[in-house]
């Protein structure tokens, strides 16, 4: 029996990235010579919506661009990679716009102007509630306003739709949004924000489940991510050892194909696994969308690096 799966459905932002590269990221007040520039699709909504896609698995976003330059290229780039669009608007207005540093040793810092991703409202939610209803998972981030992300975790709880909230960049949330969470994915530096500083994974994924987060994944780059659930277990899914060229975007391809698996059946210690498998290839190229592996790239690499120990 050919069973319908229910797509994923991410509601977020999307930019272009800017992308400076350079020896290493400037201190403050200094000014440093770069060695290239290039411009790439990205935004963290996006590119989560691009790694789930690429995986084929069905996927659809809502969000916004604007009505310049960047808006209907970065559209083209979303539905090239099979993304459905029906559910992307476009305003008067800009874009989104990332402002990015990338250093050689592949990490980087990020300034971003919201653009159109700040237009994203109540109504552009209701408008497709039917959609978010429908949803086997809705991955969130904090890229547009807090206000719209709240009420479409509220129409989530209400369906019962799981939601996967990736709090980047890291803002302070209200209490009650916790309880109504499946997965709450911070790195290292977001959960800095909801935690005091140097607090060790598990104590901090304690923390999370004891506000009522049903899962959680602390992704820590290089060493890994730990992945806890309430009433379950708690344990490390290490990182695969790779040659890094550009950690843009690595984090929404880990929760993209985090969703894909766990949508497929997968338990989330597994999930992780795969997610982490997509995630070590991405780090391995340029560009944050350009980056996302398909599907026989996830499997080819976990058939020669199973184990993520080296
Ligand atoms: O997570 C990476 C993304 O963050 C970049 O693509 C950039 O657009 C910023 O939003």
């Amino acid at each position: 029996m050919n069973v319908a799966r229910k797509s994923i459905v991410v509601i977020g932002s999307i930019s272009t990235d800017m992308v400076a590269c350079t020896v290493r990221i400037p201190a403050t007040g200094e000014t440093v010579i770069g060695t290239s520039f290039s411009t790439t699709p990205g935004g963290k909504g996006a590119n989560q919506a691009v790694a789930a896609a690429r995986l084929a698995y069905p996927t659809q976003m809502i969000g916004m661009v604007g009505d310049d330059a960047y808006g209907q290229p970065l559209l083209d780039a979303l539905d090239s990679a099979g993304v459905g669009i029906e559910p992307m608007e476009i305003s008067p207005g800009s874009s989104g716009l990332a402002h990015i540093f990338l250093a050689e040793s592949g990490l980087n810092s990020i300034v971003i102007v919201q653009g159109a991703n700040a237009r994203v409202d109540r109504a552009h939610i209701d408008r497709h509630a039917a959609l978010i209803r429908s949803a086997g998972i809705v991955l969130c981030q904090l890229e547009i306003p807090l206000d719209t992300i709240l009420h479409a975790i509220d129409l989530c709880a209400r369906a019962g739709v799981p939601v996967m909230l990736d709090p980047a960049p890291a803002a302070p949330l209200p209490d009650a949004l916790f309880s109504k969470l499946a997965w709450f994915t911070p790195n290292e530096t977001e959960a800095a924000l909801y935690f005091s500083e140097g607090l060790a994974p598990d104590a901090a994924a304690r923390k999370l489940l004891d506000r009522g987060v049903k899962g959680v994944v602390l992704k820590r780059g290089a060493e890994g991510a730990y992945v806890a659930v309430a009433g379950g277990k708690a344990e490390w899914v290490p990182a695969f050892q790779v040659e890094v060229v550009d950690t843009v975007g690595a984090g929404d391809c880990f929760n993209g194909a985090f969703a894909v698996a766990l949508l497929q059946g997968q338990d989330p210690w597994s999930a992780a696994h795969f997610a982490s498998a997509a995630a070590a290839i991405s780090v391995t190229r340029r560009g944050a969308q350009a980056s996302m592996p398909n599907r026989l790239e996830v499997d080819r690499f976990l058939t020669h690096r199973g184990s993520a120990r080296p």
